[in-house]
């Protein structure tokens, strides 16, 4: 199954799908294609070192070296003045995405949120991965949100996604300690190394359809 990641930053998790698929010949997904909406996207540069192909999808160019950077580099730019609203954003991304015979996108560190079209659209076939035990913490900042409200325990969480965000059926869970010497940056990196564990192995149930997001209900049907 060819699928496509999303991302705007480090790319730690696009790195363990593309590592899991690579790792086991009897994975059923391949990473086709990442495509992120910033130009300086860190994991732009080690999916390219893996040999995918990367695509660039900016709103907003503010600085005319940054434009100039992105074509050097990626050959690819897009007028920010397409991109008024959000839906004109996701079709360019769609267009991709068809370009490519993309089946599942996977949402890793994506910090927009998708139009009702394209969820819509992708019914089933969007995964994300949230840093904290849904339905607790939604939002930025959940590992943040955990230390603060004092819990013992959090986690990671894989859902589909639909139109509300971090709302989806849950794919799988995994939790995580909270040690009473923990910051956010220590807990988050923990939440990671679990994201990295889980997210390759939802991804692989969904991708063999054994686990598929209900046609009506927000639920996982599990065959
Ligand atoms: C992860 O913590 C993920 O849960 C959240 O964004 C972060 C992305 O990290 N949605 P990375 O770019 O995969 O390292």
């Amino acid at each position: 199954t060819p699928i496509a990641i999303l991302i705007s930053g480090t790319g730690s998790n696009m790195q363990a799908l593309i590592k899991h698929s690579t790792t086991h010949p009897e994975s059923s997904y391949q990473v086709k294609l990442v495509i992120s909406n910033k130009a300086d996207a860190l994991g732009l540069i080690k999916a390219q070192e893996a040999g995918i192909m990367t695509k660039v999808i900016m709103r907003l160019v503010k600085e005319i070296s940054q434009r100039m950077v992105m074509k050097a580099i990626f050959n690819i730019v897009i007028d920010h003045r397409k991109f008024k609203v959000r839906e004109s954003f996701d079709r360019e991304i769609d267009t991709l995405l068809l370009e490519n015979n993309i089946e599942i996108i996977c949402l890793a560190g994506f910090m927009r949120l998708l139009s009702g079209w394209m969820v819509q659209k992708w019914h089933g076939k969007i995964l994300n991965i949230h840093p904290s035990l849904l339905p607790s913490f939604k939002g930025v900042n959940a590992p943040k949100q955990a230390l603060n409200a004092g819990v013992k325990v959090t986690g990671c969480t894989v859902h589909f996604v639909v139109e509300e965000m971090d709302d989806g059926a849950i794919i799988e869970q995994r939790s995580v300690r909270i040690e009473t010497t923990d910051d956010v940056s220590t807990l988050q990196y923990r939440i990671k190394l679990a994201e990295h564990q889980i997210y390759p192995t939802a991804l692989d149930q969904v991708a063999k359809g054994l686990a598929s997001l209900d046609d009506k209900e927000n639920k996982v049907v599990w065959n």
